[in-house]
């Protein structure tokens, strides 16, 4: 849960709701700017976990090791690689709605853009008020506040001049059959629309057991897992759906900081615990 400190500016987040999961790839592209510059320099995430009244004490004394180094470099990828999708689609469609779903208080869609296209963040009605409070609308951007899983959302999305939908960190708490209906749902009505999400396979969704513990979430078992991307093709009659590695999938993670054992952890992420980048290019 999220509520507004009285008379301080700082948003307080509650530790064990599904809401504080936004936490980690906050704090995550916060330690990458600081660790790998040359990655990924942006301050942005640093500026908003000092407007938070949240115990970070934890993640600071983690901050050193090698596998939270290593989960940085995770939420920073998985922000660079959206990036490439945005922006590979903004170019065929400058005048395209950016739909950031399951937004928390990332700000991908405003470092894509293009002067022109439409911004759209969707969250949970508590971590809408909490990101008006602290990243205000700006220009063409508009902050839904609903469950994804209820598609009265889309009613507020201008997809005329085309729709790109991107979920980062987001499906992992998703059943299969909701990410299927939440995915086919978007297709029917945005023709010609890519939608972008980031998958883990079997061993990734046993990994993230006690993650999904500590979020109240019993049912772990029926939270989307892929294996193999083709098992999502018959979600969308026609579309194109392909996959790349989420952390070497669209960049080689080029800075003198990245050690020989991150880039084993990331080829071993990539590979065998199949974390990916799924892309669904819908027909017009
Ligand atoms: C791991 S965080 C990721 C936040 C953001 N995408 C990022 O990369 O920083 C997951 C986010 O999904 C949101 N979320 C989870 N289930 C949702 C649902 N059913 N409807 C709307 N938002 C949801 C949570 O509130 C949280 O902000």
């Amino acid at each position: 849960m999220v509520t507004q400190q009285a008379g301080t500016a700082k948003i307080a987040i509650e530790p064990g709701s599904v809401q504080e999961t936004l936490i980690i790839p906050l704090y995550g592209r916060k330690l990458c700017a600081e660790v790998f510059p040359r990655l990924y320099n942006d301050t942005s995430a640093a500026e908003l976990c000092a407007r938070l009244d949240y115990d970070f004490s934890g993640l600071d004394r983690q901050a050193k090791s090698t596998f939270w180094r290593f989960g940085a470099l995770e939420a920073a990828m998985r922000q660079l690689d959206m990036e490439w999708e945005i922006r590979d689609y903004l170019a065929a469609h400058p005048q395209a709605a950016v739909v950031n779903m399951g937004c928390g208080l990332d700000q991908t869609p405003r470092r894509c853009d293009n002067g022109t296209c439409l911004m759209y963040n969707v969250d949970m009605p508590n971590i809408i008020d909490a990101r008006a409070e602290l990243l205000p609308e700006v220009a063409r951007e508009h902050n839904i506040a609903c469950d994804l899983n209820d598609a009265r959302w889309m009613d507020e999305v201008d997809g005329s001049g085309g729709a790109i939908f991107f979920a980062a960190g987001v499906f992992h708490y998703f059943t299969f059959a909701q990410a299927q209906a939440l995915v086919s749902g978007l297709a029917e009505r945005f023709g010609g629309c890519r939608i972008v999400f980031d998958t883990i396979g079997k061993l990734g969704r046993r990994l993230m057991r006690s993650t999904f513990k500590s979020f109240g979430m019993e049912n772990y078992d029926e939270c989307l897992c892929v294996e193999d991307v083709s098992e999502l093709r018959d979600w969308v009659p026609g579309a194109r759906v392909t996959s790349r590695g989420y952390m070497l999938g669209y960049y080689p993670m080029d800075d003198p900081a990245v050690t020989g054992l991150h880039r084993f952890l990331a080829r071993l992420c990539d590979r065998r615990v199949k974390m990916q980048i799924v892309r669904i290019d819908t027909v017009g």
